[in-house]
């Protein structure tokens, strides 16, 4: 009996012993399982609206091998988020890993999130890319009369759009599409990276962009856009990988971008002869700032040369420039129509450029044959102020229109140092009118000198653009997702 008792109560024992090992042991495992099955991602960031919903690309099916295709991952998770546009709306989380995909469209009241190891790399299947008609104030593709093949990243009609990251990446993989372009291969125009076109609201900010198959971003009929803390890289000899193109676009603000690239810097557009006269779209109320651009064969600003909706109220400042052709170009022709006024510029340093300042009146590339010549474009208002440049071949290179001069010109308190290999003559001028003050080297007789009293004369507007009074929310994103 009392063995027994002491059996029964020793079994007891070995029971509790052998559940708890189990519950022990079974606790591990799940740990375990959800060590290897989940992770939980929490971050934080700025931007002009937050998100109520949040999704991973992976949770559609996103596989980041850099092999495997996901435009049909990212294209259902848009689509599905798109049921919470107008219920607090929705962020899509791309993590770490190598997302190979075509172009996606976005949706209004939108984010999407790169995470800083995440890359998206552009696929060079051409069946990956939808084909648009030509922008209607281009009348035709750039590469091709026909159409063009939609950006990787496209937003079409719509309204508070975030595309933004820890500095995460995007490779268009732009060697295919040059090699199709020298080749004279292509058929339609080859595709941008971003291209948001007739939208209000829009973010693009801290991502790396690297070798775009052509222009990198590319904000068109559209308002109220900040383009910030964006690198941009290409081969120096890339054809045409402009870096931020604001084409008929109102109220746009970029600052704080660094781009490496094989064409313009940031290119300011408006459309393309008796297309862009037609639309009459203009690009204004523009800010650039803090700029630092890498470009030999190009510009750092280039104004044009499709400005045919014209091109008003421009304000760059602190700009650094390093071995580009030139600062700022205003590039146009008779056939544009349109304008360029009101263009401010200042506290901008040089080093190492072919010209300072460049204005071509006889920028030739036309549409096609209809354009008017009675389509003159007005260039009025330029005023330049606060440089310093160093190692410069030419000071200035300044042709406007016979019988069409460019006027309003200011320009003070500018050193520009020549190059060792300097050209003999600083200034060319040719039909253009203005001022200047504090400049040396001493500019041509079109620009008379004013005396170093009005070495302020160049204006630069005081007051701010309603973009500058965008006010940014922390927003917060806090998921687990399955790896
Ligand atoms: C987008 O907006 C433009 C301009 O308002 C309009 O012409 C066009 O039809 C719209 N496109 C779509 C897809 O809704
Ligand atoms: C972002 O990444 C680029 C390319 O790797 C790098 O050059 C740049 O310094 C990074 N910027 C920031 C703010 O981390
Ligand atoms: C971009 O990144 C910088 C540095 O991490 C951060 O201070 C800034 O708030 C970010 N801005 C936007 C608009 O994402
Ligand atoms: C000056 O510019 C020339 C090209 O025009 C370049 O080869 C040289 O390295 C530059 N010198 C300096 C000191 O930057
Ligand atoms: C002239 O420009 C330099 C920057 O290049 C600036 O530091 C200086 O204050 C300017 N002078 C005047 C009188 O504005």
């Amino acid at each position: 009996m009392e063995l027994s008792i002491f059996m029964r109560s020793h079994m007891r024992a070995q029971v509790i012993r052998l559940v708890i090992a189990l519950v022990l042991l079974l606790n591990t495992l799940n740990v375990a399982e959800s060590r290897r099955g989940r992770i939980l991602e929490s971050f934080e960031y700025s931007a002009i609206s937050c998100r109520a919903h949040s999704a991973s690309l992976t949770e559609f099916g996103g596989v980041g091998d850099g092999t495997t295709s996901n435009t049909k991952a990212f294209q259902d998770a848009i689509n599905h988020l798109s049921q919470y546009a107008s219920d607090g709306g929705a962020q899509l989380f791309v993590p770490a890993g190598k997302w190979l995909t075509g172009s996606f469209s976005l949706i209004s009241h939108f984010t999407l999130y790169l995470h800083k190891e995440a890359v998206l790399l552009a696929s060079q299947d051409t069946k990956e890319w939808p084909v648009l008609k030509p922008l209607p104030s281009y009348g035709r593709g750039r590469d091709a009369a026909a159409g063009r093949f939609t950006s990787l990243i496209f937003g079409t009609n719509l309204t508070d759009v975030v595309v933004t990251g820890e500095n995460g990446t995007i490779d268009g993989q732009g060697s295919f599409w040059w090699q199709q372009f020298h080749k004279g291969k292509l058929k339609f125009t080859r595709p941008y990276l971003i291209e948001i076109m007739f939208s209000d609201n829009i973010q693009i900010s801290n991502l790396t962009l690297l070798n775009s198959p052509s222009w990198n971003v590319h904000p068109v009929y559209s308002s109220n856009i900040l383009v910030q803390g964006i690198t941009i890289i290409a081969p120096v000899t890339s054809p045409n990988t402009d870096g931020i193109n604001p084409d008929s676009c109102t109220n746009t603000r970029i600052e704080d971008c660094y781009i490496v690239s094989g064409d313009d810097c940031v290119a300011v557009k408006s459309g393309w002869d008796e297309y862009g006269i037609a639309f009459g779209w203009p690009t204004k109320q523009l800010v650039i700032r803090r700029l630092t651009c890498v470009s030999p064969y190009s510009a750092v600003i280039a104004l044009g040369s499709e400005m045919s909706g014209g091109i008003q109220d421009v304000r760059a400042e602190d700009i650094v420039a390093v071995h580009t052709e030139s600062g700022v170009r205003i590039k146009t022709a008779v056939g544009r129509g349109g304008y360029v006024r009101d263009i401010y510029v200042r506290r901008m340093a040089m080093h190492t450029m072919k010209w300072a300042f460049w204005m071509t009146g006889n920028y030739k590339a036309h549409a096609d044959s209809h354009w008017d010549p009675n389509a003159v474009p007005e260039i009025k208002g330029i005023n330049y102020r606060d440089m310093v440049a160093e190692n410069v071949s030419m000071a200035a290179r300044l042709e406007g229109i016979s019988g069409d001069p460019f006027t309003g010109i200011c320009i003070s308190n500018v050193t520009i140092g020549m190059a060792a290999k300097a050209k003999k003559q600083p200034w060319t001028c040719t039909d253009v009118a203005g001022i200047t003050s504090g400049v040396t080297p001493q500019p041509c007789n079109l620009l008379p000198d004013q005396g170093s009293e009005k070495i302020t004369a160049c204006d630069f507007p005081a007051d701010d653009l309603p973009i500058d009074s965008v006010e940014f929310k922390r927003c917060s994103y806090r998921m687990s997702h399955s790896v």
